[in-house]
């Protein structure tokens, strides 16, 4: 039986934090497929497709990997029906392990069989979130050590895009 992770989350936009923790994670198990999260509860700059078209973008050459959406439902039932005995979870800092140990007990409870995995990127990503990137990116910062270049150019066109619209002021 192949031994499968699923690594989860909003990926608003997918990071090389994110890349580094899916490589670790390829190493561990036969195969990862990686869950954008559509309902959570965040309200996310980019459409579920558009972050599924970076995801799928970013891991193309990587072997083992795919690319699935939870549209809704829980986490614990997906893992369940798709077989997975691990949840993936990256953990940068301390701050980050309140939120992660909930999810991972609730998960447990839901889900008994399923263990979830921390694992921590390389330490020139502790800083990097989706978030800070976001504005990082859309107040014209240069972020292109922290995500691929197709990603890069979602976050330009969103920049020209906001830039754009009418302001709801005029
Ligand atoms: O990248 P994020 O936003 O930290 O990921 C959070 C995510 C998507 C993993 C979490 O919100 C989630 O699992 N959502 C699916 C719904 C669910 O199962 N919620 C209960 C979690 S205990």
């Amino acid at each position: 039986m192949s031994n499968k992770a699923i690594y989860p989350g909003t990926f608003d936009p997918f990071t090389n934090g994110h890349l580094d923790v899916l490589e670790r994670a390829l190493n561990i198990f036969d195969r990862v497929d990686v869950i954008l999260a559509e309902n959570s509860n965040k309200n996310t700059l980019f459409s579920v497709d558009e972050r599924v078209a970076m995801v799928r973008e970013v891991v193309s050459g990587l072997p083992n990997v795919s690319v699935d959406v939870l549209h809704d439902g829980l986490l614990a039932d997906y893992a369940r029906t798709a077989g997975a005995k691990a949840i993936v979870r990256g953990v940068r800092q301390v701050k980050d392990f309140e939120y992660e140990f909930q999810m991972s007990l609730l998960n447990r409870h839901l889900y008994p069989e399923v263990t979830t995995v921390f694992l921590m990127p390389n330490v020139k990503y502790t800083y990097v979130a989706s978030s800070i990137i976001r504005e990082v990116a859309l107040l014209g910062g240069d972020v292109r050590k922290f995500v691929h270049p197709y990603v890069l150019k979602m976050l330009a066109s969103k920049r020209e895009l906001l830039k754009n619209r009418p302001s709801s002021h005029s």
